[in-house]
C-alpha cells in the first residue's frame, strides 16, 4: 500500500479531509518513532476501528526534560517509513519542529491532576509537552479515535482528562502492553541498552510481578516494594525512581490490594544511562 506523507499541517488537513468526504473513520496513533511491535500493536488497534489510520512520527523537543535524552533519541525515517509499509497505515504525519513550533510559538497545555506523581515528580514540564502536543495533532487531525499504549499508563491517564476537559470529540482507545519474551516491555530506549544491560533489563517487569504477587497474597504494599526494591537494586545497577501501587482509575496511592480500585504497580528505574519505565495491572 502506498503511504502518503504529509510534512505540513495543510497537507495533513487535507489528506484527512479527502478521507472524511468519502465517508472514512480516521484513527490517530502519535508516535515518536523508532517503531516497534508496540506501536504496530497501536496501529493495528486503530486500523480494526477505523477506515483510516494517521501515524504520526515526530520526537516533541518539549517533552525531553533532559536534553541528553532528546538528542540520543533513536530515530530512523527510513527505517519507520519501511515498518510502516507493512502496516494498515493510510498516512503519516512527519512535521519538521520549526512546523509544530513556529517562532514566536507561546501557548503550553497543562493538566493539573493534583500532586506531581510518578514520572510528573521526575520530569519536570514532560508531561505539558505531552498534552500540548497531543493537543495539536487531535486539532489537525480531526480524528474520530486516537490510540495510547497502557505501557504510558500516567501519558494515557492524562490525555483522557485532556480530551474530556476540553470536549475534544475524540475517544482515547487504550491498548495493553507489548512486551518481549523475557517480559520486558517494548520501548524505543531499549535499543541503548548494552547487550549486558539488555540482559538484566527484564528484572524490572519481575519486580513488578514480584509486589503483583505479594499484595495479592495480602502483604502490605510498602513492604511488598521495600523487598522488590533491594532485589532490584541488589547489584548496583538499576537505580530506582519510584516503585509504587496505585489505583489504575485515579492513580491515588494503594496500601492494600482490593480490586475495586483497579491497583497497579508502576515503576522507573535507570539502568546505565537508559531510564526505562513499565505497570502492570495486579
Ligand atoms: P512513543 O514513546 O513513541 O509511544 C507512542 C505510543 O506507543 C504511546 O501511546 C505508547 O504508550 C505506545 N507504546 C510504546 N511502547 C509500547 C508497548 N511496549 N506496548 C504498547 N504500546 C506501547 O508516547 C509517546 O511516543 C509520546 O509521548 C507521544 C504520545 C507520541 C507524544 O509525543
Amino acid at each position: 500500500m502506498t503511504i502518503d506523507v504529509a510534512r505540513s499541517i495543510p497537507e495533513i488537513r487535507n489528506i484527512v479531509a479527502k478521507a472524511k468526504q468519502d465517508g472514512q473513520t480516521v484513527g490517530l496513533v502519535p508516535t515518536m518513532g523508532g517503531l516497534h511491535a508496540g506501536h504496530i500493536s497501536l496501529i493495528e488497534h486503530a486500523g480494526s476501528l477505523c477506515d483510516h489510520v494517521v501515524v504520526s512520527v515526530f520526537v516533541n523537543p518539549t517533552q525531553f526534560n533532559r536534553k541528553e535524552d532528546f538528542e540520543n533519541y533513536p530515530g530512523n525515517e527510513a527505517e519507520d517509513l519501511k515498518v510502516l509499509s507493512g502496516t494498515c497505515t493510510n498516512s503519516v504525519f512527519a512535521p519538521s519542529a520549526t512546523e509544530v513550533y513556529p517562532e514566536g510559538f507561546a501557548t503550553s497545555v497543562t493538566v493539573s491532576t493534583g500532586d506531581k506523581i510518578l514520572c510528573d515528580a521526575h520530569r519536570p514540564g514532560h508531561f505539558d509537552g505531552v498534552a500540548t502536543v497531543v493537543t495539536k495533532l487531535f486539532l489537525q487531525t480531526g480524528a474520530d479515535i486516537a490510540c495510547f499504549g497502557e505501557k504510558d499508563y500516567q501519558q494515557l491517564f492524562i490525555v483522557k482528562r485532556l480530551v474530556a476537559d476540553l470536549n475534544i470529540p475524540l475517544r482515547i482507545e487504550p491498548v495493553p502492553t507489548v512486551r518481549e519474551t523475557d517480559g520486558l516491555a517494548l520501548s524505543s530506549r531499549n535499543a541503548r541498552l548494552t547487550p549486558e544491560e539488555r540482559l538484566l533489563a527484564p528484572r524490572l517487569h519481575r519486580a513488578l510481578e514480584q509486589v503483583a504477587d505479594a499484595v495479592r497474597g495480602g502483604e502490605a504494599a510498602s513492604l511488598a516494594i521495600a523487598k522488590a526494591q533491594t532485589w532490584l537494586e541488589s547489584d548496583n545497577r538499576f537505580d530506582v525512581e519510584y516503585l509504587e501501587m496505585r489505583s489504575g482509575k485515579t492513580l491515588e496511592i494503594l496500601e492494600r490490594h482490593d480490586e475495586q480500585d483497579e491497583p497497579r504497580v508502576f515503576i522507573a528505574a535507570n539502568l546505565g544511562k537508559v531510564r526505562l519505565i513499565d505497570n502492570i495491572g495486579v
